[in-house]
């Protein structure tokens, strides 16, 4: 871990940002169909909403990983949406994730909980069950699907 560095996520790393999580999702277990196009447009739909935190991975030069997301109130305070996170393939399992969620907790000054979607079961499931998170007891998602008008 020695010539890594984290720091905060900058729009400057967005192209970077976009081209990691291309290789990192379109691979397995995610299996996805990112172009690069499609990962910098979500990317930026992140860093731009309101109450816009991130975190980066720099090992040596390049982009290792990076954790983003956004505040949100809630009637008891304020809650932070965990949107992205990913790691190198050839960085994963060595603590960098684990690295990268503390550094994010602690820039989450005045926020009392985080939550985040993904896989029930799987191996990102178990990263972050080991640490500290638990799956909701009483909230589920919903999805629709919405014909597209042509
Ligand atoms: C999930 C992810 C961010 C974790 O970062 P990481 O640097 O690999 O994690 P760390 O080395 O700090 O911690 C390793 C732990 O994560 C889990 N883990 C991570 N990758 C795993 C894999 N491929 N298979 C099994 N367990 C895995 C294990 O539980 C492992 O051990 P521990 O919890 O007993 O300590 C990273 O593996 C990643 O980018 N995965 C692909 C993208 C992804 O799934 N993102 C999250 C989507 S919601």
């Amino acid at each position: 871990m020695s010539d890594q560095i984290i720091d905060a996520f900058e729009a400057e790393h967005l192209d970077t940002a976009a081209r990691l999580f291309v290789a990192v999702f379109n691979a397995a277990p995610w299996n996805d169909s990112w172009s690069e196009a499609s990962a910098r447009a979500r990317l930026a739909d992140v860093v731009g909403t309101p109450g816009f935190v991130g975190v980066t991975l720099v090992d040596g030069a390049e982009l290792g990983g990076f954790a983003i997301g956004h505040t949100e109130q809630w009637f008891t305070g304020r809650h932070f949406l965990l949107q992205e996170m990913c790691v190198r393939a050839d960085l994963q399992r060595k603590g960098a994730g684990t690295a990268l969620l503390g550094a994010l907790e602690a820039h989450l000054g005045d926020v009392e909980q985080i939550y985040l979607l993904t896989e029930q079961n799987g191996a990102a499931h178990r990263f972050y069950q080991h640490r500290g998170f638990r799956a909701a007891q009483r909230t589920g998602v919903m999805t629709k699907r919405i014909p597209l008008t042509p």
